[in-house]
């Protein structure tokens, strides 16, 4: 168990520069996600921390060590990839002994102590019977059980897990999360989960560091994502669904704030309006709740023309999908209003703004009055 310190580290790929100066300090004990969309630069981050990649700049530190200039195992971190990496030759116990037995470590645990831990692992993992099974028989969810021991057998001072639970079927993913959330509390040991699903990031991270292009936007607990995000591209990536963007403009006419999205003109409010204070004819984004998004009418206040992109109905809920006029990416709402809708219907949908986000349309950071 240790904490793991990120400063400073950049790696380049070519032209590509995959992480662009990354600081991130993880305490110890924690289940940490990283989540951002595909080619952010997650799985780089995990393996410089590995060891598997050496990084351009910058420093890591696991516990009160430098371990940059440290080979793999010497960093004494457990790894588990998504497509499970087992070796296909060695039965279970095979597989869960590699890593005690690896030619350089030979020295470091006899052969009555490899067995014990291979058994202790396992019936933590639940998969004793199984010790001596080939791979080839395995199921998914049965294979990811012997990659996390195999990653847990050497008890690593941090466990490292790239899409971990990616492969599996809907219903063995969740499992697999709750008995990984379990795993961890039990053994303690800090854990790096990447992953770019954000409803699993929300279920397991004590703390969520939410990367973009190479960057860090924002490092928070799952509710601090969802209540204060820091950017809009957090708050657009982050929550069930996630918030909506608008980009809007401010103006004012006899003292009085309005926000004209497309050809809508919509009243601020008050708090709003305190954020916006200063912006007048300045372009801001807006990001608003789904539950603050609902069906309107058409002319009344506070409404917009949207037109129908899609629609779903999951369980009670219809999920409605809707482009607006002047805003770059579609907005979500949900109803459980009995509709018939189809595809390209306009329609009229109504923004209480009461709790909107307010972001500066050029860094995307949040406005903050100074009660936040
Ligand atoms: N070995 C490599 N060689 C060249 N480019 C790479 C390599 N590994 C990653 N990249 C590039 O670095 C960026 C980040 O990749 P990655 O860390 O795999 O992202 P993520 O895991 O978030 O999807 C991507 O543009 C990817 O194409
Ligand atoms: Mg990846």
């Amino acid at each position: 168990m240790a904490e793991v310190q990120l400063s400073g580290v950049r790696k380049r790929f070519g032209l590509v520069e995959a992480l662009r100066g990354i600081d991130l300090a993880i305490p110890d004990s924690a289940y940490v996600c990283l989540l951002g969309p595909s080619g952010c630069g997650k799985t780089t981050l995990l393996r410089c921390v590995a060891g598997l990649e050496t990084v351009d700049a910058g420093q890591i530190r696991i516990g009160s060590q430098n371990v940059e200039a440290l080979e793999p195992f010497a960093r004494n971190v457990g790894l588990a990839f998504q497509n499970y990496a087992l070796y296909p030759h060695l039965d279970v116990r095979g597989n869960l002994s590699f890593p005690l037995r690896a030619p350089r470590r030979r020295t470091e645990f006899g052969d009555g102590e490899i067995e014990q831990r291979v058994k202790s692992i396992a019936t933590l993992l639940q998969i004793d019977a199984l010790l001596d099974k080939p791979i080839v028989a395995l199921s998914g969810g049965q294979k990811q059980r012997v990659a996390l021991g195999r990653a847990l057998v050497r008890n690593p001072t941090v466990l490292l897990l790239d899409e971990p639970v990616t492969h599996l079927d809907a219903r063995l993913r969740h499992e697999m999360r709750v008995e990984l959330k379990l795993l961890q509390r039990r053994v303690g040991t800090t854990t790096i989960h990447v992953t770019h699903d954000q409803l699993e990031a929300q279920a397991l991270g004590d703390l969520i560091v939410v990367m973009r292009d190479g960057l860090i936007e924002q490092v928070g607990t799952p509710d601090e994502l969802c209540t204060r995000p820091a950017t809009s591209f957090v708050a657009s990536f982050v929550g069930d669904p996630p918030m909506s963007l608008l980009t809007a403009r401010l103006g004012q006419e006899a003292g009085v704030l309005s926000l004209r999205v497309g050809a809508a003109q919509l009243r601020p409010g008050e708090r709003l309006g305190r954020l916006l204070d200063g912006l007048c004819d300045q372009d801001v984004e807006i990001a608003v709740p789904a539950h603050h998004i609902a069906l309107g009418h058409a002319g009344d206040e506070q409404t917009i023309a949207a037109r129908v992109q899609a629609h779903e109905w999951v369980g009670r809920e219809l999920q409605i999908v809707v482009a607006l006029n002047g805003s770059p990416v579609p907005v979500r709402l949900r109803t459980q209003q009995r509709l018939a809708l189809r595809i390209g219907d306009e329609i009229a949908i109504r923004l209480n703004l009461g709790s909107a986000h307010a972001f500066d349309s050029k860094t995307g950071r949040r406005l903050q009055s100074s009660a936040d």
